[in-house]
């Protein structure tokens, strides 16, 4: 299963995929972070893992995707980056850092003054995730860009659920609604989980969005913020992450099921 994190800028995508993601590794599954955010580098040091050589890299920079989106096939499509299906085994090993079930892959960062639009990067992640088969133990969880632009890229085609972060911010507010369109737009589910919310604030903004669609809600946290200071590993059970795990575990157990 491929489970994409979104919501506005600072809202808590990259603490939620850290913390989701050791919490599935502690139950078991082989979890694969995909770091799709062009800008930020603090998730590798949420996970408490050290930062791989850059996918985009490895495949010979931007040029070479740009290159590659320069070619259309006969039947009119672009042709992609990646021409075969592969697992998490199949990806170069200098792309993955990581052990025991926790795995961390990076699409590409903006670098250089000048260097062009982030373009490549969406074109590189979209055609990675299509790309991934995952086996029934295997979870990929994508930590995105702040922000609509991957989801105006259709990046949430080849995934299976999309998680949107919610902090008690009207422009938040906001966002997860355009959010919620877009990604119905595309027929996957997608669910809300609320970040630094108390409950006198969740309750309001539940009341706005609708009961079912949360799955979650995270208070603010000291130990989250300090480690979100000093780039310590989140290794923190948060039992508000409990429901949250537990949705996802369902999720997997009904993909399982209806696979076999
Ligand atoms: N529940 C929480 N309690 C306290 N601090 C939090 C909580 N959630 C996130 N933070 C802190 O807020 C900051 C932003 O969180 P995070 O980096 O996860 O957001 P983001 O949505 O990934 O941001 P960006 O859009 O920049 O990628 C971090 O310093 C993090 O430690
Ligand atoms: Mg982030």
């Amino acid at each position: 299963m491929k489970i994409l994190l979104c919501g506005k800028g600072g809202s808590g995508k990259s603490t939620v995929a850290a913390l989701l993601a050791k919490n599935l590794q502690a139950e078991g599954y082989r979890v694969l972070v995909v770091d799709a955010d062009e800008s930020n580098y603090g998730l590798s040091a949420q996970l408490g893992l050290p930062a791989p050589e850059e996918l985009m890299t490895q495949i010979g920079g931007k040029r070479a995707v740009q290159n590659r989106m320069g070619k259309v096939r006969v039947n009119g499509e672009k042709a992609p980056v990646f021409s075969e299906l592969w697992s998490i085994d199949d990806i170069p090993h200098e792309c993955v850092s990581g052990k025991d079930g926790l795995f961390l892959l990076q699409i590409g960062k903006v670098k250089h003054y000048g260097e062009g639009c982030a373009c490549p990067m969406g074109v590189l992640s979209k055609d990675f995730l299509s790309h991934l088969t995952l086996g029934q133990k295997d979870v990929a969880i994508i930590d995105t860009e702040a922000g609509v632009e991957h989801l105006g890229r259709g990046v949430v085609g080849s995934v299976d659920l999309v998680l949107a972060i919610i902090d008690p911010s009207y422009e938040s507010i906001k966002l997860s609604e355009k959010i919620f369109a877009m990604v119905q737009e595309s027929k996957k589910p997608v669910h809300f989980i609320l970040n630094r919310a108390d409950s006198e604030l969740a309750d309001k903004i539940i009341a706005k969005l609708g009961k079912k669609r949360v799955i979650g809600v995270i208070p603010f946290s000291k130990p989250v913020q300090e480690k979100g200071l000093t780039g310590e590993p989140l290794d923190l059970k948060l039992p508000s992450m409990t429901s949250v795990t537990s949705f996802v575990l369902q999720a997997l157990k009904k993909e399982q099921t209806d696979d076999a």
